[in-house]
């Protein structure tokens, strides 16, 4: 797959067959998230794998907490990635933290990777972070910013809207 066709299959996929993930293909997905630019290339994230079952049943535990609707299709996967950010090591702009912007760019280039070689991915923020922070032994320094299960795509799901280019950009 060129770039563009990367891009343009990348969709959110919310079912899952149970086939592991083959390490060279997430080797070349961590190869990925490694490349991702920082801001003063400080690099502050760090993401976790859940694999064990009983990690997963942690993480099942917060993503059915009342508050959010349940997103425990991501358990489904093989995998789930959670990506944190390092409070202490990033960048600040104005005294307020680029974290969210560096780890969320390192998570699209998980997100990408894994279409290019034909697994699925989901971001999921919808979940207490607090809880979540919680369930897997977090020091103070480290923020969870979001999850995505990892695996193949059980599903063909229809393309969503966009909003047209004349829309989004501005020539000023
Ligand atoms: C920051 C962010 C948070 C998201 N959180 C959730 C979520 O908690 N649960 C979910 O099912 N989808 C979540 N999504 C997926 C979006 O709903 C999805 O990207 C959007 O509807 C466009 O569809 P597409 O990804 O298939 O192109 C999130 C996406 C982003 C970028």
């Amino acid at each position: 797959m060129d770039f563009h066709e990367v891009i343009h299959t990348r969709c959110s996929i919310r079912k899952f067959k149970a086939a592991p993930v083959e390490p060279e293909k997430l080797e070349r997905i961590w190869r990925a998230v490694q490349a991702a630019p920082s801001a003063c290339n400080l690099q502050p994230w760090r993401f976790l794998v859940v694999r064990s079952a009983p990690m997963r049943a942690r993480v099942h535990e917060v993503l059915t907490l009342r508050g959010f609707s349940p997103q425990t299709f991501a358990l489904e996967a093989p995998l789930v990635v959670i990506a944190l950010g390092n409070r202490t090591t990033a960048w600040k702009r104005d005294g307020e933290s680029i974290l969210p912007v560096d780890v969320a760019i390192a998570t699209e280039h998980l997100v990408l990777a894994a279409a290019a070689e034909g697994l699925g991915t989901c971001w999921i923020a919808a979940f207490n972070r607090g809880a979540m922070h919680k369930a897997l032994g977090l020091g103070p320094e480290w923020e969870v910013v979001a999850l995505t299960p990892l695996g193949y795509p059980d599903e063909t799901p229809r393309k969503t809207s966009r909003k047209p280019i004349a829309e989004i950009v501005q020539e000023i």
